[in-house]
């Protein structure tokens, strides 16, 4: 019989470990950055109550209508409309956020809560290049009872543009906008309907459905038609209130200030219904279609929707793929190395090469060995694959003396030890170990 030979499933990578120093270098750079900003980790469930996700998102979202994961055996109902039960796979780190904030009462404890997250979120997409079903965020919210300012959107905002310059990513383009408060939103939607009338004709089939349901949604369209229906939109801010206008105001001449690059686009709306006010995408042209790296914005009235007290929020997400993709490729993070490579060919030296070298790893020296007594030729070139900076020959004639020899790898130089002296050598020579 032949057996089945299984894959990660479409829409999902291994990331395997020469991938996985890249990874953690990311992740370092990003916890420095959030850290000198005053963001603490949150982690939270990757899956999550249906309804969380339907409320927040929206239901007539395209990640609520198209993209959910819903575990099957929860027996589901995901009818428009109706109360979702069930679980869903978190398509988006913000909700589940909110949900922790209400739930633990965070708004008790700090005036303004500064949270960061690293997760994968899953979300059931047509899988392609920097479109996948499980895909990783980092992403940051901000939360706390009247703390709506324009200084802190900006700082969301350059918090985000530094962490793309950390990563090595320069060629990106920050775009921002407002869609006021909720008041202001139904004036836009208002707005976009009457200069739709006449053009949604030319739309595609899930838009004309869209213009009655979440007129928003048309201008993420990507059918062509409807690009070009978009494009001779005239927006031109004339749905917000005078405060909303200031709010924004401000938030452009801070950015100006802080020597921030941006463009104002006003077709800028979000896939998502939850955002007020400012909103924002940074992407890169060298991605293709799928070109946003990140994407963000505030949230003012989702806490208090959620059932939470009143709240104002802001926040943002990157896609760690699509940073991936977009660093330059000469960056290179090189695979951690071993400090020194246990040689072993004599079988009756295993025992006390086992012992010594579990004794150099309790000191804190990285250590490794092949386990088998391999010819000292394949075990010195195993040593230089590992990258040791030496290695520890247990021949024959020097373990009867009680000795090894140890070999500087890059210089070539050897030295017999005493092998009880073995880790106080090994530390000497290590100064990053001591
Ligand atoms: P989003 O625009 O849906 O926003 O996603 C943010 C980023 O996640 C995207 O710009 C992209 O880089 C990445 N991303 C999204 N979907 C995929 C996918 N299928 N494959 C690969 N990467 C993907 C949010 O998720 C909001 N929660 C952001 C936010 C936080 N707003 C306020 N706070």
């Amino acid at each position: 019989m032949i057996s089945k030979k299984f894959s990660a499933p479409r829409g999902t990578a291994d990331i395997l470990p020469e991938e996985t120093v890249l990874w953690q270098s990311l992740e370092n750079q990003a916890r420095q950055q959030l850290s000198l900003y005053g963001y603490q980790e949150i982690r939270t469930p990757v899956f999550e109550e249906t309804g969380l996700f339907a409320r927040s998102i929206g239901q007539t979202s395209d990640v609520v209508q198209k993209q959910m994961l819903t575990l099957a055996s929860q027996n589901t109902t995901v009818d428009q409309g109706k109360e979702l039960s069930g679980l869903t796979l978190r398509p988006e780190g913000t909700a589940a956020v909110v949900r922790a904030y209400i739930e633990h009462r965070l708004d008790t404890k700090e005036s303004l809560t500064k949270l960061f997250y690293i997760s994968p979120m899953f979300r059931g997409e047509r899988p392609q290049k920097g479109r996948l079903r499980q895909f990783h965020q980092i992403g940051v919210e901000v939360l706390g009872p009247q703390t709506a300012s324009a200084y802190l959107d900006a700082e969301v905002i350059v918090l985000a543009v530094n962490l793309l310059n950390s990563f090595g990513i320069k060629d990106f383009q920050l775009k921002i906008n407002t869609l006021g408060t909720r008041e202001d939103k139904c004036n836009l939607a208002g707005i976009l309907r009457q200069q739709l009338t006449s053009e949604i004709k030319n739309c595609c089939p899930d838009c004309q459905q869209r213009y009655e349901r979440n007129v928003f949604r048309i201008l993420d369209c990507k059918n062509h038609s409807c690009k070009a229906v978009v494009a001779r939109l005239k927006l031109d801010g004339s749905h917000l209130s005078p405060a909303s206008q200031k709010y924004f105001q401000e938030l452009c001449d801070t950015l100006k200030l802080l020597n921030v690059t941006f463009t104002v686009d006003t077709k800028i709306v979000r896939g998502l219904d939850y955002y007020t006010h400012t909103v924002f995408e940074l992407t890169s042209p060298s991605l293709g279609s799928q070109d946003a790296l990140g994407a963000g914005g505030r949230y003012n009235n989702l806490v208090e929707d959620l059932g939470g007290p009143a709240a104002d929020a802001v926040g943002f997400a990157l896609g760690v793929e699509r940073m991936i993709l977009a660093r330059p490729e000469h960056q290179k993070v090189a695979m951690p190395a071993a400090d020194v490579f246990f040689i072993v060919p004599d079988e009756a030296n295993l025992n006390e090469a086992a012992r010594l070298l579990e004794e150099t790893r309790r000191a804190g020296i990285a250590g490794d060995m092949s386990y088998q007594t391999a010819s000292l030729k394949s075990q010195m070139r195993q040593a230089n694959k590992k990258g040791a900076a030496f290695a520890l020959i247990f021949g024959g004639d020097e373990f009867s003396r009680g000795t090894a020899t140890l070999k500087d790898m890059k210089e070539g130089e050897q030295q017999e030890v005493v092998l009880n002296q073995i880790v106080a050598t090994l530390l000497a020579k290590l100064p990053s170990r001591r």
